[in-house]
């Protein structure tokens, strides 16, 4: 090895003849290589496997494994590294034969160190260049890779916050919103279509009924004017809508066999089945006169339209199961007016009360809902008071009245145990509450009490003293609306008496 130089490439020389063996590597060391030898070509073989060797040089007949077996092998091994084939009978076929497995030149024996360093330089540039290639090529692979993963994450991304967004979009609509409005408002922004439609099958008409439109431009659905093509187009798709009530098929078109909207403003159409408990209930269609609907967009659709149909199964169900316990609260209700006949009507008396009240005081309609379901159910806790107590005529003892003051708890968990209703547990628990903190379970006061509560506590302080009881006849109007105005900040709320006197002058409250 030249020792003022940085060691070259390493080169193995594979030959039976030592003489030989020792002769090249005498040269090619001092030549600044680095040498290995082999006998045969199982050494060469075991030398690849453990060193990084740049060229090979080898004879052609040799024992144990010839030369033309190890450029076979080494082929399977490294197909890069080059293989210089030095033989004293170089035959044709044997040089076609090897040229198939790497080798790439030929030597004649007695070979030339110079001629066989020129051969080595020569192919050592080629290889070096080889390897560039190979490097570049798999650079450019892996750029186009990295790209097309990009792209793939990218698509991924974007499809997942679509989703995302249809899910939490559709989460949002509530019993109370006008759910087909936003499903086509919806479907129109994520598959951006012109026009949005929802249809239901009518039994009069024998046919799809649209019952929500949703229209990006200002002037009407294309399919509303009564042009000779939009007329045709419009029966075309209600064809198709009404095909898909019994296929329950997707359509997007046009495709290969379906150009049916072709050829009118609409251009481009989809439409998805809307399922409810697997029985088809709409079909919710997009329609664009140049926004080309790919599958993609055919799946966001049904996706759209797949999770309105939880929603609207559940706002069914909810809608269900509240009327049903609602029913058999309200009779439980019943139950006790029956027992007493004094308080017959009570609680839906003081619900309208409570009602006019909270509407004067600009409750929200949800909260109003709530006063509506809650007012009737407001006493239910009696259902457990024994006669001889919720009855009895004269007044009542101490451990009486601290027996009627547990309905409040009492009722707040019935409610409790039928549905989750944290608003309507909370007026029932409340609804004895006193504005000055006195009253009772919780002996809360002021904003503490919740609102709802505060304005069924005048409502029911009212109709109690507007209707007869086991132990007095009912008070008179004024004598009530002085009752009622001296406990405004004691046993009731200020604002809620303001809005009760106001109700009163105008009449609105019948005694
Ligand atoms: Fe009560």
């Amino acid at each position: 090895m030249n020792i003022n130089s940085e060691p070259k490439e390493s080169i193995l020389f594979i030959d039976d003849e030592k003489s030989i063996l020792d002769v090249v590597s005498e040269y090619f060391l001092t030549k600044g290589y680095v040498v290995f030898t082999a006998n045969n070509g199982l050494e060469g073989i075991e030398i690849i496997t453990n060193h990084k060797i740049d060229c090979c040089f080898t004879d052609i007949n040799m024992p144990v494994m010839n030369g033309i077996e190890f450029a076979e092998k080494l082929r399977s091994i490294d197909n890069t590294i080059p293989i210089i084939i030095i033989t004293a009978y170089p035959s044709f076929n044997t040089t076609l034969q090897t040229l198939k497995n790497g080798v790439v030149d030929f030597l004649v024996k007695p070979a030339k160190l110079t001629q066989m360093e020129i051969c080595l330089t020569r192919v050592l540039r080629e290889r070096k260049l080889f390897i560039k290639n190979i490097l570049l090529n798999k650079e450019v692979k892996h750029g186009k890779k990295l790209k097309r993963i990009n792209a793939e994450l990218f698509n991924k991304i974007e499809e997942i916050e679509t989703l995302n967004k249809i899910m939490s979009d559709v989460a949002e609509i509530r019993a109370s919103d006008d759910v087909y409005q936003k499903l086509v408002s919806l479907s129109s922004e994520i598959t951006h279509a012109d026009n949005a439609s929802f249809y239901i099958y009518s039994e009069v008409l024998k046919k799809p009924k649209k019952i929500a439109y949703f229209s990006l431009q200002k002037q009407d659905s294309p399919l509303n004017s009564s042009s000779d093509k939009n007329l045709n187009v419009k029966d075309n798709l209600i064809t198709i809508i009404h095909k898909i009530f019994s296929t329950q098929t997707p359509v997007i078109s046009p495709n290969n066999d379906d150009k049916i909207v072709h050829g009118s403003d609409i251009n481009y159409f989809m439409a998805v089945p809307l399922k409810i408990v697997n029985k088809i209930f709409g079909v919710l269609t997009v329609s664009s006169s140049n926004n080309i609907f790919s599958k993609q967009k055919l799946y966001y659709l049904s996706f759209i339209a797949e999770k309105a149909s939880y929603v609207i199964e559940n706002m069914a169900l909810y809608e269900h199961i509240n009327q049903g316990i609602i029913t058999t609260l309200k009779a439980f209700v019943k139950a006790i007016e029956v027992r007493d006949p004094y308080t017959k009507e009570h609680s839906n008396r003081v619900t309208q009360i409570a009602v006019l009240l909270g509407t004067a005081l600009n409750c929200s309609e949800e909260e109003i809902d709530i006063l509506r379901i809650a007012g009737p159910l407001h006493d239910i806790g009696k259902i457990g008071i024994r006669d001889q107590i919720l009855l009895k005529k004269g007044s009542l003892t101490s451990k009486e009245f601290a027996k009627i003051k547990e309905h409040p708890d009492i009722g707040a968990d019935i409610i409790a145990q039928l549905i989750v209703w944290d608003e309507h547990q909370l007026i029932i628990r409340h609804h004895h509450e006193r504005y000055d903190g006195s009253g009772y379970p919780g002996k809360l006061n002021k904003k503490n009490i919740p609102f709802l509560a505060r304005i069924l506590s005048v409502a029911d302080a009212h109709d109690a003293m507007a209707s007869d009881r086991a132990y007095r006849k009912s008070l008179e109007k004024d004598k009530i609306i002085k009752i009622i105005t001296n406990c405004s900040g004691s046993q009731f709320d200020p604002q809620v008496v303001t809005a009760y006197l106001e109700l009163c002058r105008i009449n609105k409250i019948v005694f």
